[in-house]
């Protein structure tokens, strides 16, 4: 009995003992192939004539929050860019917070990038950001949003944002007829410099058709106050933003429209026209405008063609957006690096004022995109595969 034990015993030790040199033996395959993959030399880019070899981090970039699918584009495009220009970039996410975001900054200073390109999360408090990278030798590059207050920043790259915002205030137009349309607006975040150049844009087209009584304004006694003015002062204009803002939240924008409409009697509603400053904002608020009995119809705007609201566009469920192609965005950001990186200086079509200096800019075109051309703005043009969608016309 007790040999017999002894003999179980002993072939359960060797069984143990096989598993380990087993596992010992699949550990080190393991490790010699990652070796092996690890010292095949990777395929670099060729870096273009003239510019710096690849590998070095000499630009870094900064980007808002990966919570909106617009930020996740511009990512995408700029790794795609900078790779196909032979360079190393660092990209790094501030989360919404403009503490995170100097944090970023600070860490591509420390690491010796010449350039830093940023989007801020706030405009003004990015300053310190900015003037902090400027005092390190370092060029800074404004991307899509204008840090504002500070004169630490050498150049602006941007789409025409006055003229995105008149691309919904037309489109809400092209789309009225008769008179006392019920119009609601929305704006971004009063933090954004770009939400104001939005709603600048797009007072500029919507006011003469409120003060001739095609709209009606439903959603803000400052808008209503000042309905009468043709050119609002920033001041002014922050008045309403504030009554409007969405903060560019998806759930700001969704229980601000919820409190509009429960505020609103039936018929204030009926066939509206809504003013939404973004896609992620549009699809929010038409969620909550589809789901009131008393909305007959609606017309909504956004931008960015994001691709959830290019689903939304051919689904109906959203009206138009406006493509801001990032590739182009992304190429100016690049071209203005190179052109620090070799001591040239990029090219200037026109300037922002920020507060304190004008910056140096090259604004973009901007497209409307609805159903009757999602498919030849974003499909044909390469901008995004078909695959992406679902019920392509
Ligand atoms: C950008 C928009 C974006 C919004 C919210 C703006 O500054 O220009 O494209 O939708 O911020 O992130």
């Amino acid at each position: 009995m007790k040999n017999q034990r002894k003999s179980e015993e002993e072939i359960v030790l060797k069984k143990r003992w096989l598993y380990v040199l087993l596992g010992t033996l699949i550990v080190a395959a393991m490790v010699l192939s990652a070796c092996a993959t690890a010292t095949t030399p990777p395929e670099e880019p060729e870096a273009p004539e003239g510019e710096a070899p690849a590998g070095e981090l000499s630009v870094g970039v900064v980007l808002p929050t990966k919570n909106e699918p617009r930020w996740i584009q511009d990512e995408t495009r700029f790794k795609d860019a900078f790779e196909a220009a032979g360079y190393d970039v660092q990209i790094l996410f501030s989360d919404g917070d403009s503490a995170k975001e100097r944090a970023n900054v600070q860490s591509l200073v420390s690491q010796g990038v010449q350039v830093i390109i940023i989007c801020p999360h706030d405009a003004t408090a990015a300053a310190a950001a900015a003037a902090e990278a400027r005092a390190a030798g370092v060029k800074v590059i404004s991307y899509d949003r204008l840090i504002r207050d500070t004169d630490a920043v050498d150049y602006y790259v941007t789409f025409d944002s006055v003229s995105v915002g008149e691309a919904q205030g037309q489109y809400l137009i092209d789309k009225a007829t008769g008179a006392g349309n019920p119009l609601y607006l929305y704006a971004g975040a009063a933090t954004d410099n770009n939400a104001f150049l939005f709603f600048e844009g797009a007072w500029n087209v919507l006011q003469p058709k409120i003060a001739d009584g095609t709209f009606v304004i439903k959603n803000s006694s400052q808008a209503v106050a000042l309905q009468d003015k043709a050119t609002l002062t920033r001041d002014e204009m922050g008045q309403i933003i504030g009554q409007i803002t969405t903060d560019w939240l998806f759930d700001v924008a969704k229980n601000l429209a919820e409190a509009h409409l429960t505020a609103a009697p039936a018929a204030d509603k009926g066939n509206v026209f809504i003013l939404a400053p973004n896609d992620g904002t549009a699809r929010a608020i038409a969620d909550v405008f589809a789901a009131d009995a008393d909305v007959t119809s609606f017309v909504v705007t956004g931008q960015d063609a994001e691709i959830p609201s290019v689903q939304y566009i051919i689904d109906g469920k959203q009206s138009m957006t406006v493509l801001k192609d990032v590739r182009t965005l992304v190429g100016d950001a690049i071209a203005a690096a190179i052109a620090y990186l070799t001591g040239g200086t990029p090219e200037e079509t026109a300037t922002y004022n920020n507060g304190v200096i004008d910056v140096p800019a090259k604004p973009s075109v901007v497209v409307t995109v609805d159903q009757s051309n999602v498919v030849e703005a974003l499909i044909d043009s390469g901008y995004y595969d078909a695959g992406e969608f679902t019920g392509l016309p």
